[in-house]
């Protein structure tokens, strides 16, 4: 059976790997940020995972208005890093857990959830980003990714609720897969940003900080939540929040929370990181 040994929920944002790229992780403006990240690096350096599963939502660039599924998954062998305007990036590409991809999809069909299954699609900043930021820059990823999708572009995005029960059938299914892969989930997006409309630049420091160890310690608070809850206390994209949802019921009722950063502004964004374990 394979086992999850680590929940990671962090933020997304595309301009932290345009950071990298350009060399300025150690100027003033994003030392602070980075630095908070290094517990997280150590952490998963020792222990060792064979696969993450990276729940993020792709951002107009695999799919964009004319198409979007309220979840997908990739049971691809390979995934490239998608050009978002900056131009091709010098990351290596993720190899997929294509066998543990396909059992997930089993698992989720039989438990009346239908995604889109993808066997070739790339991979945006959503993905990109918290693979760097937990594995820096090496010339192979040491894990092969179990993407997952969730829609938090175009509305009706699916419940906090429904991100729950999605995170459960991951556990059974990471459970019941016949192998000895050691797992960590990775919850992307967020905190609290809003890019569009009357509150552009909308930050809430305050909720940002309780979700950090709400998400941990108090789940079914956040869990049932309603979406315009979401949006009105992270912003508009700050509801991608609902997707460490999926990583969070993942995990044992009873977590610990063993590293925790949070910065913010990060270009827009309140930008958090977490490390849970079982307890
Ligand atoms: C920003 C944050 C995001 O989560 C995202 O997907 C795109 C942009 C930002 O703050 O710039
Ligand atoms: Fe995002």
């Amino acid at each position: 059976m394979a086992r999850i040994i680590g929940g990671l929920g962090t933020s997304h944002v595309p301009s932290i790997g345009v950071a990298l790229d350009k060399g300025l992780a150690d100027t003033p403006d994003w030392k602070p940020f980075f630095a908070g990240y290094e517990a997280g690096k150590e952490w998963i350096a020792a222990a060792k995972p064979d696969v993450a599963v990276v729940v993020f939502n792709d951002h107009g660039n695999s799919f964009f208005l004319d198409r979007i599924p309220t979840f997908a998954v990739g049971v691809a062998d390979r995934y490239t890093a998608i050009d978002e305007g900056w131009g091709p990036r010098a990351i290596p590409d993720f190899e997929g857990a294509e066998e543990l991809s396909w059992h997930f999809v089993d698992k989720l069909v039989d438990s009346h959830f239908d995604p889109l299954v993808c066997r070739e699609i790339e991979v945006d900043h959503g993905l990109q980003v918290p693979m760097e930021l937990f594995f820096g820059r090496p010339d192979a990823w040491p894990v092969k990714v179990l993407p997952i999708w969730v829609n938090t572009i175009q509305y009706p995005i699916p419940t906090p609720q429904r991100c729950w029960d999605m995170g459960t059938v991951l556990r059974e299914a990471i459970e019941s897969y016949p192998g000895d892969e050691r797992v960590v989930i990775m919850g992307t997006g967020g905190l609290s940003h809003q890019l569009q409309g009357k509150r552009a630049g909308f930050l809430n420091r305050e909720a940002d900080l309780a979700w950090l160890d709400g998400i941990a310690n108090d789940p079914e608070h956040y869990r049932n939540l309603r979406r315009e809850d979401y949006v009105e206390l992270f912003g508009s994209e700050g509801a991608e929040l609902i997707m460490w949802l999926v990583m969070r019921a993942a995990m044992s009722p009873k977590v610990n929370l063993v590293h925790k950063h949070y910065h913010a502004p990060a270009s827009m964004t309140g930008a958090g990181m977490i490390v849970i374990e079982n307890a």
